[in-house]
């Protein structure tokens, strides 16, 4: 049995042990990455992986509240081919808006096809490391979400949030320990980018993500008057 979650827009089933999260599929007949479709109550629901989405594996490790709601604008930066921004793209439906950023012309070229049926995604080919290209195709989001596997992700995120993000708006940044540096323990990374974000964000939550995905963590933060 599908159920609403207790976060916006995100459902999920419990049978046994197991927790499966969902989203309403707002391109009903079409799958993204392979994942199942599933019909209740006329509704089509997509299974959101967790194994796949760092975003999914932050939900199910408790984070209570991701900060992304219908009909917002959100920066996603290292979107990839899409398997996680297709998630958000059904979370803000249809009057919402993903500017999907990638450095890679090779997951962009699969991203533009996934834009043909998800109208609600904006691709583009960039490094987001490079703000001063990305503000000729971008306004003020209300979400900034953050995947890129780059040494200086910290410094990154707090740039574009910095020039993106709307005050009171919600920042995620998916860290990966072994990008930033693989001589050190993933633990004292996760210490270093917290210091880091707090000199301009709040802190609002935090997970490790294993046993989903191996030295990351999420931080979800908030823009207020520090920001
Ligand atoms: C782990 S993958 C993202 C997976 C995706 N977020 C998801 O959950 O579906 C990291 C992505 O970051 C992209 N990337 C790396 N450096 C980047 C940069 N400087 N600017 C934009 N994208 C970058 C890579 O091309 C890759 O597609």
């Amino acid at each position: 049995m599908i159920k609403q979650s207790n976060i916006f827009e995100v459902y999920e089933s419990n049978e046994g042990k197991r927790r499966q999260l969902f989203t309403v599929n707002l391109t009903p007949t079409q799958n993204v990455y392979g994942e199942k479709l599933v019909e209740q109550d006329g509704a089509e629901y997509r299974e959101w992986d967790a194994f796949k989405s760092k975003l999914a594996a932050s939900i199910l490790k408790g984070s209570p509240n991701i900060g992304i709601r219908k009909n917002d604008a959100v920066l996603y930066l290292g979107s990839a081919s899409g398997t996680t921004a297709s998630h958000v793209s059904d979370i803000i439906g249809s009057e919402g808006i993903i500017f999907a950023v990638d450095i890679s012309p090779r997951v962009m070229r699969d991203m533009v096809f996934l834009c043909y049926n998800r109208k609600n995604i904006s691709p583009v080919l960039a490094d987001s490391n490079k703000t001063d290209m990305l503000k000729e195709r971008m306004s003020a989001v209300d979400v900034v979400y953050q995947d890129v596997a780059q040494k200086n992700q910290v410094g990154i995120f707090l740039k574009n949030t910095e020039l993106f993000l709307k005050k009171d708006g919600y920042a995620l940044l998916a860290v990966k320990a072994r990008s930033i540096d693989v001589t050190k323990q993933p633990k004292q990374i996760f210490k270093d980018a917290r210091q880091k974000l707090e000199n301009d964000l709040t802190i609002i939550d935090y997970r490790e993500l294993e046993p989903f995905q191996k030295d990351h963590c999420m931080f979800i933060c908030k823009k207020n008057s520090k920001g």
